[in-house]
């Protein structure tokens, strides 16, 4: 069965992106499009107009092209600007608001109207706003299904296939927003439910459409992603080889382990190692930006240099949030950190339609639940991310063979007794890093003047924000004190609370 995706219209909000996250988490499949895409919707069972931060009184405010929109003759609703769009589109207008709204409001629902989308939802409703200009006139026939506390309309009906509504339901703050999302969705009738078994085989017959044959490389890391990308490619039967590049900056056993655990479900890997030239490029370099670009630079080298200039298709584990975050122009999360996979050569394969890149619909839990149905062990699946860039990102300064070993035996232990007390997998990400600064202590009854490592560990839900983890003091204690005493040059063992923001989840 091919998965017609619920179509969601972007128009810019920073929340559209949770949108298609919220109907994905309903059991039905949607992906984003640009207006100018619309087109491309065609034989989808609903369209939800998304918000924007433009107005529509600008000259050149986003449109849609409402006369398709209605011959699609499928449910459609409005959110924020898109509501206030399909308004204009109806005939009537809108205006900038008397009071802007951001933040938490009530929702007051008029229990006049049928076959709306409030039914199951309380008299009063906490939602999200966040807009400056409302629906002022509004044309004949539209019904008004909930006002603010001020009594102006933030919930329209316009008719049985038109609805939209002013505040943000995909916010987690609109507490019956999943319902009232659910609620348009029946509008659709009985929509296909997304069963990842059944999408893996679409994907693994999408993927040899389009490797007709070719030869495919594909750079893995041992994280979820690329792991689950090179056991796509092998359920679809593709040509591919699967290089892994040892950059020295590696966990504890880490290169052997991948090795085994590709082995284990029939996958071969090559391993480059190029630990060396990592180390010599970096040595001396303090400044994170320039360790990145050197890391970044010298990955891509020495992976062409693995597989020579003849690559037919390179194969990139992209998740759904790189794209959309990549296609977000001036977006500044792009900016903050040089993320190694958007470098040249591998832009210029792009452009001549040589990269592959099958994940790019889904979000990351997505990816582990694909990973499931491809029979990786949980090893794989579960496994916390790991930057590109490695320790690099964990040892803040300048990298030394000491250091990476310091970090690697203090990482080691702290991974054994998070699995050992089953407190890993409740766990996005966890890790020690080093903090270059030496400080005193006493060992044996002799001084010492030795590093201090940093214990981290946040949960989250995208990377985007993070929160530290309360790991109970018993265990710390546990784990501190085995780092100080197994670890040799190590004298001191700190817990990270730090939110993201402001802190980001990785030092560097
Ligand atoms: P930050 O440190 O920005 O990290 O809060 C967010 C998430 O992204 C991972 N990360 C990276 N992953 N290349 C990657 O592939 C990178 O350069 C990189 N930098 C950070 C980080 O581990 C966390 O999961």
């Amino acid at each position: 069965m091919q998965h017609q995706p619920i179509a969601v219209v972007d128009f810019g909000s920073q929340y559209t992106q949770l949108i298609v996250r919220r109907i994905r988490e309903l059991g039905y499949y949607s992906k984003l499009y640009l207006p100018e895409e619309l087109e491309q919707v065609k034989g989808t069972a609903a369209v939800i107009l998304s918000g924007g931060p433009r107005s529509t009184s600008e000259p050149d405010a986003p449109d849609i092209d409402f006369t398709f929109l209605q011959s699609l003759g499928v449910p459609v609703l409005g959110v924020c600007y898109g509501m206030q769009l399909l308004n204009l589109k109806f005939g009537g207008s809108v205006s900038p608001c008397a009071t802007k709204e951001y933040g938490p409001a009530d929702l007051v629902k008029e229990s006049s109207v049928e076959g709306g989308l409030f039914d199951d939802i309380s008299p009063s409703s906490q939602v999200w706003m966040s807009h400056s200009d409302t629906v002022s006139d509004l044309p004949d026939g539209c019904q008004i299904m909930g006002r603010n506390r001020d009594g102006v309309p933030v919930a329209l009906k316009w008719n049985d296939s038109f609805f939209g509504i002013q505040f943000h339901p995909e916010v987690s703050h609109s507490t019956e927003g999943t319902q009232m999302l659910e609620a348009f969705l029946k509008k659709a009738g009985d929509l296909p439910r997304f069963e990842m078994s059944s999408f893996k085989d679409e994907l693994a017959q999408r993927v040899k459409d389009h490797v007709q044959g070719r030869k495919v490389v594909c750079g893995v890391s041992g994280g979820v992603d690329s792991s689950v990308l090179a056991a796509l490619l092998h359920e679809a039967q593709v040509d591919t080889r699967n290089i892994f590049v040892d950059t020295g900056l590696l966990r504890k056993d880490e290169a052997a382990e991948v090795v085994r655990l590709f082995n284990s479900i029939g996958i071969e890997i090559e391993v480059i190692d190029a630990s060396e030239r990592f180390l010599t490029a970096l040595a001396g370099e303090s400044d994170p930006e320039e360790k990145r670009r050197i890391i970044g630079r010298l990955f891509v080298d020495v992976f062409f240099d693995a597989v020579g200039d003849d690559v037919e298709l390179l194969a990139q584990g992209t998740l759904y949030p790189d794209v959309i975050e990549s296609a977000t122009s001036g977006s500044a999360a792009s900016t903050i950190k040089t993320h190694h996979n958007r470098v040249d050569r591998i832009m210029e394969l792009k452009e001549q339609g040589r990269v592959i890149e099958p994940l790019d619909e889904l979000f990351k839990d997505e990816v582990r639940a694909l990973g499931k149905v491809l029979g990786l062990p949980h090893d794989v699946v579960g496994r916390h991310p790991f930057p590109g860039p490695g320790l690099a990102v964990r040892c803040p300064g300048a990298i030394t063979e000491e250091k990476l070993r310091i970090i690697r035996e203090a990482d080691a232990i702290y991974m054994s007794i998070l699995r050992e007390r089953d407190w890993y997998d409740k766990i996005w990400q966890a890790y020690a890093a080093l903090i270059p600064t030496k400080t005193v202590g006493v060992k044996g009854d002799v001084r010492s003047y030795e590093y201090a490592m940093s214990i981290r560990a946040v949960t989250s839900e995208d990377a985007m924000t993070a929160e530290w983890v309360h790991l109970p003091y018993d265990m710390l204690g546990e784990i501190s004190n085995r780092i100080l005493n197994e670890v040799d040059g190590v004298n001191r063992v700190l817990y990270d609370i730090s939110t993201k923001p402001p802190a980001s989840i990785e030092w560097e």
